[in-house]
């Protein structure tokens, strides 16, 4: 009864759901932390934690999920470098350009942003980064600005570690220029007061948070940041956020690998419409007909320029099939993908787009099949584990959500 009362608090406010952190998880970090406090019975426990903030924190600080690395999705990043700062630096000769960072976990994600600006010509006293998160330890990590390798997972993350840190007993310190250009608070986006006051922003970065949220948590989301927005600005999200954002006021971004929508410059009011429970990409709704595309070869795309086919390039095919399960053709994006994987076999994001189609069609002995050889390729893949979770408890197999929920404690509990 009353674990139930603080898994309802905890969703209430700070958007997280049990569901998505596994309430045997939640539960043990309870216990664990009623231990800390001297505390054996629950109905004390959760008294204590609604009247004391310090407790609050504590316990927000044990199940939040901090996991992030510089230029996580580098297309994101290449893409406001030259389209958006090139775009912007035309019309505003004088202005500051103002992005928003949320969630920021340890700093990575603002400081990419920051790195990309200036790699992109933009003056140092033109720009400056509000980076937010609703832990504190996270935000001094942030502030220190020290890394180990984890964080540098991809190759344009090297490329760029050269130039703006320094090594320091195995360890990488970001250089005091980039960290002067990003302001780190604390701040919660399940608040009701998120940012009241501010001015908005001509850039948000909003990824991998509302993937914990439930629907109602998400809208509440949604219209925070749609008032943070200016109209016609950029929001950057997570790969199986963006739909939720289409079909609420915002129109998406259409550029290879990129997830990312525009505020459109006329508010529409949001008409709630959520298009999967569990943060899917694609909508049942809009199902093709049961129809598969036979698919042998790289698909032939008309080119923009001239009426002769292109072969699409096989890099681009996963972007075709996630353009494709956006709009709802889920067969042909199952198609596409497969393609895309007959080229690069060992491709995780493929796997797991599929894993996402597959259980939007319903079919979830095929979407537990992908996620799992999503996380056989990727073993810390949390989003797919996450998945799994949730498909293996709505088949009620116990033992494989315990497994699973190990699995994900002890990510968690590494990369904290
Ligand atoms: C997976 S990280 C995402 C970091 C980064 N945006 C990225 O995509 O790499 C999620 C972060 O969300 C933060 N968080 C969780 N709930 C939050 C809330 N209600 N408001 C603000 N931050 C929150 C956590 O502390 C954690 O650092």
């Amino acid at each position: 009864m009353t674990h139930s009362a603080i898994e309802a608090l905890l969703e209430r406010k700070i958007g997280i759901s049990a569901a998505a952190i596994g309430p045997e998880n939640l539960l043990k970090v309870i216990r664990q932390r009623m231990r800390a406090c001297q505390i054996e019975n629950e109905q004390t426990y959760y008294v204590h934690l609604t009247t004391s903030i310090q407790e609050w924190q504590t316990l927000v600080e044990t199940i939040v999920v901090p996991e992030t690395w510089f230029f996580r999705n580098h297309e994101s990043f290449s893409f406001l470098g030259k389209n958006i700062v090139s775009q912007w630096q035309s019309i505003n000769s004088h202005a500051i350009l103002r992005i928003l960072s949320i969630p920021c976990s340890t700093g990575e994600e603002p400081y990419s942003i920051a790195m990309t600006l200036l790699d992109a010509g933009f003056f140092e006293h033109r720009f400056h980064v509000d980076a937010i998160d609703i832990s504190e330890s996270v935000l001094q990590r942030a502030k220190l600005g020290r890394y180990t390798l984890t964080s540098f997972r991809s190759k344009e993350s090297l490329f760029f570690r050269t130039r703006y840190f320094s090594e320091i007993e195995n360890q990488y310190q970001i250089s005091a220029k980039i960290r002067n250009k990003v302001r780190f608070f604390q701040g919660n986006l399940r608040d009701d007061n998120f940012l009241r006051h501010n001015n908005p922003y001509d850039v948000i970065f909003c990824r991998n948070l509302l993937i914990y949220w439930d629907d109602a948590a998400k809208m509440h989301g949604l219209k925070h940041l749609e008032r943070l927005l200016k109209p016609g600005g950029i929001l950057f999200v997570g790969h199986a956020e963006r739909p939720v954002f289409c079909e609420n006021g915002f129109e998406q971004v259409r550029h290879p690998g990129v997830f990312a929508c525009r505020k459109l410059k006329e508010t529409v009011k949001p008409q709630s419409r959520i298009v999967q429970p569990v943060s899917g990409t694609v909508s049942p709704r809009k199902l093709p007909p049961a129809k598969r595309l036979k698919v042998t070869q790289p698909i032939l795309v008309s080119s923009a320029n001239s009426t002769k086919p292109n072969i699409e390039h096989p890099e681009n095919l996963l972007t075709t099939a996630q353009k494709l399960a956006d709009q709802g053709c889920l067969q042909e994006a199952l198609t596409t993908c497969e393609a895309h994987l007959d080229i690069h076999m060992d491709h995780s994001q493929a796997y797991f787009l599929m894993g996402i189609i597959y259980q939007a069609l319903g079919e979830d002995k095929q979407a537990i099949l992908y996620f799992n050889k999503t996380v056989y390729l990727e073993p810390e893949h949390v989003e797919a584990l996450i998945y799994l979770i949730r498909l293996f408890e709505k088949q009620r197999d116990q033992k494989q959500v315990a497994y699973l929920r190990r699995r994900l404690q002890r990510i968690r509990a590494r990369t904290q």
